[in-house]
């Protein structure tokens, strides 16, 4: 059953359409993260859910009762909504003790002292924080406040909580280490999260599902393993990280793989992500650049496939990883290596190479109704590189890659 129904929410400002007929229902004890970049509208659905905002149109149910709707113009003031929520600055109160701030909800809906003393020492444990609750909340770290917050925002054991950002004031070591936390806290309370981040490690490590939002719009909702195999489409995938993708047609799909053939490629790619295409398609051919790697075998071997020659174009140590930028048939891949080695073990600068693609690890996004994809297709091969787009929004795609002679 769904706890959460949002339909059809928009919200403006303006000319600034914020949300975008967003839809999403989250079922009981469900942990769902709303992933994307800066101003995407995360913040403002959230707000629309905690009816801290007033949306245009569109509906939302909170367990069995509607909270809003538009067409009706009806709203369910936020205090009557049984909602907790936890903001990326703490907003607590800074004159007040830590159990204070904890048990502030409780008495403001009129439970006695020591109940809601009761109630808030167990939220204090639950994160942590047992053994704090005389302390002024002002003398406590970043990690301690945001936990008060936390245990304020379970105390009343709300339906549902929403958290916004909760661990971008921290510092990384304390944001891994509240992740796990938090996430632990979700398991003992089974109690429903909305999530919001603009950070995918943060989203992939601990939901159930993530709805990507894009522009006001939530443009895929799946588990992290579906959204991060199968992107929906190109900008999801740039905005997932996939380093390498290239335009290119489907020449035939049999029962495991199919064949694909990149732009401007004398060759085609196996892949056995076949079930969003057939033969014909459109489609962007979007690789990881650690499922690119060096091999031993000649570019002709048949018994293996995806093997290319290719030219070293240029190799950057980066810590744990080595980075490769390699030419083949006129694109440019970025081959990723990771290896603590300081010189590449496989592969170096301007030297000759056969590079594999991993079968399992070519997501193929239809780009039908892409008319920027067929575009590409007919552009000759001579544009920059491929690769992550200098600005992310950007729907034209970079085409082939520079011609190496
Ligand atoms: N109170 C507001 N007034 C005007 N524009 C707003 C307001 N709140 C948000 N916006 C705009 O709505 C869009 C979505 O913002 P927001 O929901 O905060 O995004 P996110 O949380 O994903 O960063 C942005 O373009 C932002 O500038
Ligand atoms: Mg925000």
């Amino acid at each position: 059953m769904s706890i959460v129904s949002i339909g059809g929410l928009t919200k403006r400002y303006g000319d600034v359409t914020a949300v975008d007929r967003v839809s999403l229902d989250i079922g009981d004890g469900e942990f769902v993260a709303l992933l994307g970049p800066s101003g995407c509208g995360k913040t403002t659905t959230l707000r629309c859910v905690a009816g801290l905002e007033s949306p245009d149109e569109g509906t939302i149910r909170l367990g069995a009762g509607t909270v809003v709707d538009r067409s009706r113009g009806y709203e369910l003031p936020p205090h009557k909504r049984d909602i907790g929520m936890v903001f990326q600055s703490y907003a607590l109160w800074p004159h007040m003790s830590v159990i204070q701030n904890v048990s502030y909800p409780l008495r403001l809906k009129r439970q006695r002292k020591p109940a809601a003393r009761a109630k808030a020492m167990e939220a204090l444990e639950l994160v942590g924080l047992a053994g704090y609750e005389s302390r002024s909340v002002s003398a406590l770290s970043g990690g301690q406040q945001q936990r008060v917050a936390l245990a304020r925002a379970l105390v009343r054991e709300p339906s549902v909580l929403l958290l916004d950002e909760p661990l971008s004031n921290l510092d990384a070591a304390l944001r891994t280490q509240m992740r796990v936390e938090l996430k632990r806290i979700h398991e003992q309370t089974r109690s429903t999260m909305v999530y919001v981040t603009h950070d995918q490690e943060e989203a992939v490590s601990m939901s159930d599902r993530i709805a990507v939002m894009h522009d006001g719009r939530a443009v895929q909702i799946g588990s992290p393993r579906d959204v991060f195999d199968e992107p929906s489409s190109r900008w999801v995938a740039e905005f997932l990280g996939y380093e390498n993708i290239l335009p290119g047609r489907i020449e035939s799909v049999g029962d495991a793989s199919a064949r694909v053939r990149p732009d401007g490629w004398d060759t085609s790619l196996t892949s056995t992500r076949t079930t969003r295409c057939s033969a014909g398609d459109r489609v962007w051919i979007a690789i990881r650049s650690t499922a690119i790697a060096f091999d031993d075998a000649p570019a002709d071997s048949q018994d293996r496939p995806n093997l290319l020659d290719a030219k070293v174009l240029r190799s950057t140590f980066l810590g744990t990883a080595f980075e490769h930028e390699v030419a083949a048939f006129g694109s440019h891949l970025v081959a990723k290596q990771i290896t603590a080695e300081q010189s590449s073990p496989a592969a170096s600068q301007g030297t000759d190479a056969v590079v594999r693609i991993e079968p399992g690890q070519i997501a193929l996004i239809p780009a039908a109704d892409d008319p920027a994809a067929d575009e590409a297709g007919r552009r000759p091969a001579n544009e920059a590189a491929t690769g992550p787009a200098a600005d992310a929004t950007a729907d034209e795609p970079v085409a082939g890659g520079g011609r190496v002679s």
